[in-house]
């Protein structure tokens, strides 16, 4: 394997972008190919076979283009076939899970909220995860239908998002919460209405920066961090319209390439 070969990057549509902005912040020399698999968005009402075979698509498709490493930016994807893609493929993998743990290590009122898809809530790896690291503490788990979809189609702020958030923050405040754990890489898209809704003492918590440190590890680990100084090459393919991919990357418009292809 070659250090100079991309970074992979996939999610089922253009929410893993917020994990593809820390991964290049924290890697700015890297080159990187992100899969926006709209089409098939929202994964999180799929079953668990339906992901996996997804995820094979995805996968197959990055190895393909020749990346080095790929990272599951989905949470979803992540609980329901990391497992079976490690089993099946040689390339690494990161995967992303919700943060549970350092919302359960910052809570004072030992109350945390976890706002995620269904797909993730109901995978055994969740269950075993929240289990095995969140003893004591109580998790208000909510499950964020419709939330996907509307961030898809660019609509963040609208009326609709806003009456959903409140819907779905009603049982975590009424639990006293004060750490809320975005468990989908769609939601930090979300953080501004969500802080609107929120009294000020709830911190919010993603997984992205914890991501970007782990890919920086496993490449080190395995000599594969690029020694290129140059502008690397940042792509990005989407199977749907590119409109909302644009938008959620606009500060990145001179230094990246968004195609629409069939994949
Ligand atoms: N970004 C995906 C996640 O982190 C969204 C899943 C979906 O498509 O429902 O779970």
């Amino acid at each position: 394997m070659n250090n100079k070969a991309p970074i992979g990057i996939f999610d089922s549509g253009v929410g893993g972008t917020s994990i593809w902005k820390e991964i290049h912040k924290q890697l700015p020399h890297e080159a990187t190919v992100y899969l926006a698999d709209s089409t098939n968005a929202p994964y999180g009402n799929k079953t668990k076979e339906e992901i996996i075979s997804l995820c094979i698509k995805n996968t197959e498709h990055l190895i393909s283009l020749g990346c080095k490493i790929i990272i599951i930016a989905c949470n979803t994807a992540t609980t329901n076939a990391i497992t079976y893609l490690r089993n099946h493929y040689q390339i690494p993998f990161i995967g992303i899970e919700p943060a549970i743990k350092p919302a359960a290590l910052m809570s004072k009122t030992n109350s945390i909220g976890i706002l995620a898809t269904k797909g993730t809530l109901s995978s055994k790896l969740f269950h075993e995860t929240s289990k095995a690291l969140a003893l004591d503490i109580n998790i208000t788990e909510v499950v964020g239908e419709g939330l996907v979809t509307l961030i898809e189609n660019g609509d963040m702020g609208m009326a609709q998002t806003t009456n959903l958030l409140k819907k779905y923050l009603k049982p975590m405040l009424a639990a006293n919460i004060d750490c809320l754990v975005l468990g989908c890489s769609h939601y930090p898209y979300l953080i501004e209405q969500l802080k609107k809704l929120l009294p000020s003492n709830i911190q919010i918590i993603d997984s992205g920066q914890a991501v970007a440190k782990q890919t920086q590890l496993v490449l080190s680990s395995k000599n594969l961090l690029s020694e290129e100084l140059t502008k690397p090459k940042l792509m990005f393919y989407t199977n749907s319209k590119a409109a909302t991919l644009k938008f959620l990357l606009t500060q990145y418009k001179d230094s990246i390439d968004i195609l629409e292809k069939t994949f």
